[in-house]
């Protein structure tokens, strides 16, 4: 059995159900229709993710967890001083467990402040870490990325090491990608270290399979919104009225996942008493994977105005740890 203590949870994210709503309705009442992938993780798409990362197509949690391996070591050994360690999107925090090892070797103490918007994966995360590691203290909060970060601002006198694995920056289109970075160094304080995964552009049938899986955990994954809209929102979206897809864009080094719908088709909210029409064909965006070549990556860094201290990666180059340093 998992060994559980006590880690206290702190709500940022009190107005939850709103954030939601309001951001259905904008992302149905666009052109494109556009759903943001944070709204991809209630509890079960938590652990439909967590199925995802364990298929045998999706390199990318398992490259991740190779160069973590190989080089979490050297990362740590390249940080002068003490730090605390926030992380960005932890989940499940599996990777994780490798710098909280090393950390814990090098540093004994220390607080580990985990960010999530998807409240029951950290509170059971939380319990966990902090059972397995009673040297750290964990305090996790359930915010957006920002609100998390900003939060958290100047409540400790140490340097903070701030992780954004996962390749969660992919997320973003490459300009609000920078975007976002150039607001995590606002959220940010000088001497702080932020340590990014971030997936590499490689052969696109290596990058499509691994968003299509053949369990169907990616499909089922993006599905689970539509019933999540239903749930929630009153929706009566009819899944067998919708069609996954996930193609790499090559011209856009991006993946592109989301549902077709098959037919013209309507869909009410009784929530809020609205109507979302589809056409035939129409597409709805889920999620976005932007991949990175080694000079968009640096161009990025760069603008974002990050020192780079360290990049490890794997053999094949395809995936990315940057340890940056905020001046
Ligand atoms: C792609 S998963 C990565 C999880 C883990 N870091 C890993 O590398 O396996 C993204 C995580 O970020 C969380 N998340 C997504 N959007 C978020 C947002 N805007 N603010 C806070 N957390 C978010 C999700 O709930 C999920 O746990």
């Amino acid at each position: 059995m998992t060994k559980t203590a006590s880690a206290p949870i702190t709500n940022l994210h009190v107005a939850r159900d709103d954030d939601f709503s309001a951001a259905v309705l904008e992302g149905l009442g666009a052109s494109p229709k556009r759903l943001y992938p944070r709204l991809l993780y209630d509890e079960r798409g938590s652990r439909l993710f967590e199925r995802i990362c364990e298929q045998p197509e999706y390199y990318v949690t398992r490259v991740e967890m190779e160069v973590l391996r190989l080089e979490g070591r050297k990362i740590i050994d390249a940080l002068d001083g003490e730090v605390d360690l926030i992380e960005l999107g932890s989940g499940n925090s599996m990777k994780t467990r490798i710098i909280l090892d090393h950390l814990s070797d090098r540093q004994g103490h220390f607080e580990y402040r985990p960010i999530d918007i998807s409240e029951e994966i950290l509170r059971k995360t939380s319990q966990e870490i902090q059972a397995d590691y009673p040297n750290i203290s964990v305090h996790g909060f359930v915010a957006d990325f920002l609100a998390g970060l900003e939060f958290l601002k100047l409540k400790t006198s140490r340097q903070r090491l701030i992780l954004f694995l996962g390749s969660n920056l992919g997320n973003f289109e490459y300009g609000e990608a920078l975007e976002f970075l150039k607001q995590i160094r606002r959220g940010a304080v000088t001497g702080d270290w932020i340590l990014l995964g971030i997936d590499m552009d490689k052969d696109p049938a290596v990058i499509e399979g691994a968003y299509n899986d053949a369990a169907g955990f990616t499909r089922e994954f993006m599905l689970n919104l539509l019933d999540r809209i239903n749930r929630e929102l009153g929706g009566d979206f009819d899944r067998s009225g919708f069609q996954f897809r996930a193609e790499y864009n090559q011209a856009g080094q991006r993946m592109e996942i989301g549902v077709l719908s098959r037919r013209k088709q309507k869909v009410f909210l009784e929530e809020m008493d609205r109507t979302i029409r589809f056409s035939r064909g129409e597409w709805i965006e889920m999620e976005v994977s932007c991949k990175y070549t080694p000079g968009r990556l640096q161009w990025l860094l760069r603008e974002a105005g990050l020192q780079t201290v360290r990049q490890v990666s794997d053999s094949r180059g395809w995936f990315t740890l940057n340890l940056c340093r905020v001046p």
